[in-house]
């Protein structure tokens, strides 16, 4: 049996059957909704929350320098991360324009790199998509708690934490928590409520979904571009000196965390089923969306750079945090609230996405049936669906978030690495294929955008590393145990998208 056995783009094309049950996904999304769906999956707890660790760094408490902070030269991390991740962009939309298929790098791969690698990539990016909202629901309730503080409410530090988060980030409030049999709880309460709601809103259909997020996109650009306007009057440019204080060690190390603002733009491409006129419509919506935030960025770091001293960004509310420093309070509120409401759009758009994965593994054999199982009403895959909430729940409830932080970027960095690798594959096998959207320069776009990705991992720390080793073990474990026996490529056919040799 081969491992790098791929499936046909024409049988691929073709195969857009219908899941179990014989319901098809519905398409409903245009271009507006894909960028849209973009800037919500791409603006969130990254620019709201790890931007302050980014800038500062991190010191673990007995001393250990974990990472440098870029200090004011975080605009830096943002235009370097800017430019790989619009090299890995123009790969993603030359795939995601010849394969609009659901099931982003996991579908690319393939019909590229063969069905290993295949399931390397679905089973990593569980890290980006249920991992990372993890990481979002955790800083959602952080913000949540601090919105109800400007009200005066204070809300149960134990209801509002996980209790890694808590023995992590806050050891001195451990005995504040209460105790079951002499062991401290602490429960991630608001993080279940929202990814509980947001479950159920996504189980109902995607068009409603679609809707709720283009509103929430639409308030959280208006509550950064508060920040940047107000913010500006009162910058004062001697908070820019020194302007990098841990050098290009700051700026690099501070990029491979503050990634995790990027992450999404490849979202979209999960939804290449629900698209009409994907050929057009998925590049467009993924450069777009790209180029927007980039901007923002750049703009939003260097007025929060710009407002305190750098060092005084340390925290889960760094945004909400500059505004209250410099005296302007009464802005702390609608921050926290923009900030609540753009990662309530990421933990909406993650959701999304990674059903839709599993959907497509599903189809292909390489996860039970039950996985691709599609509401008879509905159209949406409501199991995997609910099996992702549960999850995402859990885990906020249960992780720290600059862990969880540092295990989806390297999770996602290794999936564009791979789409990088995949366009060049596809190149040499398929060269005279129409391609809707092509790479320019690609054979030097395409190998910079890995080699980039590479470099950007390698500014995570060594634990990041590890955990990434001990989940990609893993999922090897699992493909051998199940995925490879039950791969519909064993049946060579059209249902299963056919084997090439
Ligand atoms: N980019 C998304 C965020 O920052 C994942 O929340």
């Amino acid at each position: 049996m081969n491992l790098f056995r791929t499936k046909s783009l024409d049988g691929l094309l073709g195969s857009l059957s219908p899941g179990e049950g014989g319901v098809g996904l519905k398409r409903s999304l245009g271009q507006l909704d894909l960028v849209m769906l973009g800037i919500g999956a791409v603006i969130g707890a990254g620019i709201f929350s790890s931007i302050g660790t980014a800038a500062v760094g991190e010191v673990a408490p007995d001393g250990t320098v974990v990472r440098y902070g870029a200090g004011p030269a975080l605009i830096l991390s943002f235009a370097l991360l800017g430019a790989v991740c619009a090299l890995a962009g123009l790969c993603y939309a030359e795939l995601t324009a010849l394969i609009p298929i659901a099931g982003s790098a996991y579908t690319y791969a393939y019909a590229t790199l063969g069905e290993l690698i295949a399931w390397i990539i679905g089973w990593d990016l569980i890290l980006e998509y249920a991992v990372g909202n993890v990481a979002v629901a955790i800083a959602w309730s952080g913000y949540f708690a601090s919105l109800l503080r400007v009200f005066g409410i204070d809300f149960p530090f134990w209801l509002a934490h996980s209790i890694r988060d808590v023995t992590h980030s806050y050891p001195e409030r451990i005995g504040e928590l209460p105790t079951v049999f002499g062991m401290p709880i602490a429960i991630n309460l608001p993080g279940i409520v929202i990814v509980a709601l947001i479950t159920w809103l996504l189980v109902i259909g995607i068009k409603e979904s679609a809707r709720a997020n283009n509103a929430m996109v639409v308030l959280k650009l208006a509550v950064l571009a508060l920040f940047v306007g107000v913010g500006a009057m009162y910058v004062d440019p001697a908070n820019w000196q020194p302007f990098a204080p841990n050098g290009w060690k700051g700026i690099h190390q501070g990029a491979a965390i503050v990634f995790f603002a990027y992450i999404g733009f490849d979202a979209i491409s999960t939804a290449a089923e629900e698209t009409r006129d994907p050929q057009k419509n998925m590049p467009r919506g993924i450069l777009w969306s790209l180029a927007i935030c980039t901007v923002i960025y750049v703009i939003v770091g260097a007025v929060a750079t710009g407002l305190v001293p750098y060092q005084q960004l340390k925290g889960s509310d760094p945004l909400a945090r500059a505004f209250e420093i410099a005296g302007l309070g009464w802005g702390q509120a609608i921050i926290a609230l923009g900030a609540i409401i753009s990662m309530t759009a990421v933990l909406l758009v993650f959701q999304m996405g990674q059903p839709r994965i599993f959907y497509s593994m599903s189809r292909d054999g390489l996860l039970p049936k039950w996985f691709s199982k599609v509401h008879p009403k509905f159209q949406t895959p409501h199991v995997t669906t609910i099996l992702t909430g549960i999850v995402v729940a859990l885990g906020s409830t249960i992780l720290d978030d600059d862990e969880t932080y540092d295990l989806t970027n390297i999770g996602t960095l290794f999936a564009f690495l791979v789409v990088c690798v995949g366009v060049l594959a596809l190149r040499i096998k398929d060269p005279h294929r129409p391609r809707p959207f092509r790479v320019p320069f690609v054979w030097v776009v395409a190998p910079l955008g890995a080699v980039a990705c590479l470099y950007v991992m390698l500014g995570l720390p060594a634990a990041a590393w590890e955990r990434f080793g001990i989940w990609m073990a893993l999922g090897a474990v699992v493909y051998f145990a199940y995925g490879r026996r039950h791969s519909r490529l064993n049946a060579a056919g059209p249902a299963g998208g056919g084997a090439t040799p």
